[in-house]
């Protein structure tokens, strides 16, 4: 079976006012009635087949600990189990922390999964987890590659090579690149021969551990004792601190996928391709793109008027939001903070939340 772990660290700081640092984007309902993270749960249940263990593994900050179950419980999950970080770490401890749990039930295949992505077409990511897990089984690392349309620099970059016998769009990784800088993602779109990297990752168990062990010897050492002298209480699994507390930082990008082609004998890489409706909304133009429109492309949450506006995102938190003949806008009220914005500029939105920390 494939074990599926969902990442809930960040804090989506582009997301402000609506997502802060003691209430994640991930646990926002940023596109509908549920939230990233019951959204990302809910894609887990009724795969055909039921191949994936719909009970997720979830990664998390303790400081969100009673917030995830509730949301878990919501929408049916039972039994989770939710590992609570004492403090973050970034990915690569957090996945190695997940396989440390998974393989006390033998050798699960992964299914890495960011809490607080969208994904459109269940049908079409149902299929690449198929072919993932048919690569994965083989004891490869798996990247699911996402056609890029911008240069972005927040993001992986892979490039592809040889088709592979699982079929169905699989090929050899041939590089990976974590967050290039503009002149080498501008030059990597242009060339059509790389993926962005969506950030869902599929492995077995083991082979995850060995290439920590390989690549971070140090984070391994840390994750293995904070889980061996862990704790459970209901569906909390509580690390013990000192020890991950010596545990350095780094992602799953830098730590292991960048540097795979330095220890071939660990697993090759493969990229799926994955055309599912894939966004990670990392900002509110982002939302705006993977939200339903009226027929002026306008999207809003909460209530909300619009008079003569066009491609304006608004969401009204508390009260009545009106907008009156705005184009390509955002509008974000909350009770003690209201966001105004043009759509090209809202990555800036980190800026306010910089000064507004700076400020105190
Ligand atoms: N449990 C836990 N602990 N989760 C974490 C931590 C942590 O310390 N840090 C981050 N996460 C979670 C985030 O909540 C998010 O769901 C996911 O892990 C990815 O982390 P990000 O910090 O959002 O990574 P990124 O966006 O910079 O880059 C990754 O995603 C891109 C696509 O969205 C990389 O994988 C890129 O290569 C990729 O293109
Ligand atoms: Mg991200």
């Amino acid at each position: 079976t494939i074990k599926s772990v969902i990442l809930s660290g960040g804090s989506g700081t582009r997301l402000w006012p609506a997502s802060r640092e003691s209430y994640p984007k991930q646990l926002l309902p940023l596109t509908g009635e549920r939230s990233l993270l019951q959204e990302t749960a809910l894609r887990l249940k009724d795969f055909p087949g039921g191949e994936v263990d719909p009970r997720p593994l979830v990664v998390t900050n303790e400081e969100y600990r009673f917030i995830i179950a509730e949301q878990l419980r919501q929408i049916g999950v039972r039994s989770p189990q939710i590992v609570l970080e004492p403090v973050g770490r970034n990915t690569a401890p957090a996945l190695t922390l997940a396989a440390l749990v998974a393989e006390e039930e033998g050798d699960p295949i992964l299914l890495v999964m960011p809490a607080d992505h969208v994904i459109t077409e269940q049908p079409a990511f149902q299929h690449a987890i198929a072919v993932g897990a048919k690569a994965a089984a083989t004891g490869a690392l798996v990247t699911f590659g996402i056609v890029p349309d911008r240069a972005e620099t927040g993001y992986g970059y892979l490039r592809s090579g040889a088709a592979l016998a699982e079929g169905e769009g699989a090929r050899a990784l041939l590089e990976f690149v974590e967050k290039p800088d503009r002149a080498t993602a501008e030059a990597y779109v242009a060339s059509g021969a790389y993926y962005w990297n969506s950030g869902i990752f599929m492995m077995k168990a083991s082979v995850w551990l060995a290439a920590i062990r390989r690549f971070a010897p140090e984070m391994a050492a840390a994750c293995a004792a904070a889980v061996a002298a862990c704790t459970h209480d209901a569906d909390f699994i509580r690390l013990d601190t000192a020890a991950f507390e010596r545990s350095p930082s780094d992602s799953i990008d830098y730590a292991v996928m960048e540097r795979l082609a330095e220890a071939p004998e660990l697993g090759r890489g493969v990229v799926v391709p994955l055309s599912a409706g894939w966004s990670d909304v990392g900002a509110w133009d982002a939302l705006w793109a993977v939200s339903a429109k009226d027929g002026e492309g306008n999207a809003a949450r909460g209530e909300v008027l619009f008079e003569s506006c066009r491609n304006t995102l608004v969401h009204a938190g508390s009260r009545l939001v009106a907008a009156v003949g705005c184009e390509d806008m955002v509008v974000v009220e909350t009770p003690d903070a209201v966001m105004v914005a043009h759509k090209d500029r809202t990555q800036d939105v980190k800026k306010v939340v910089a000064r507004l920390k700076a400020e105190g």
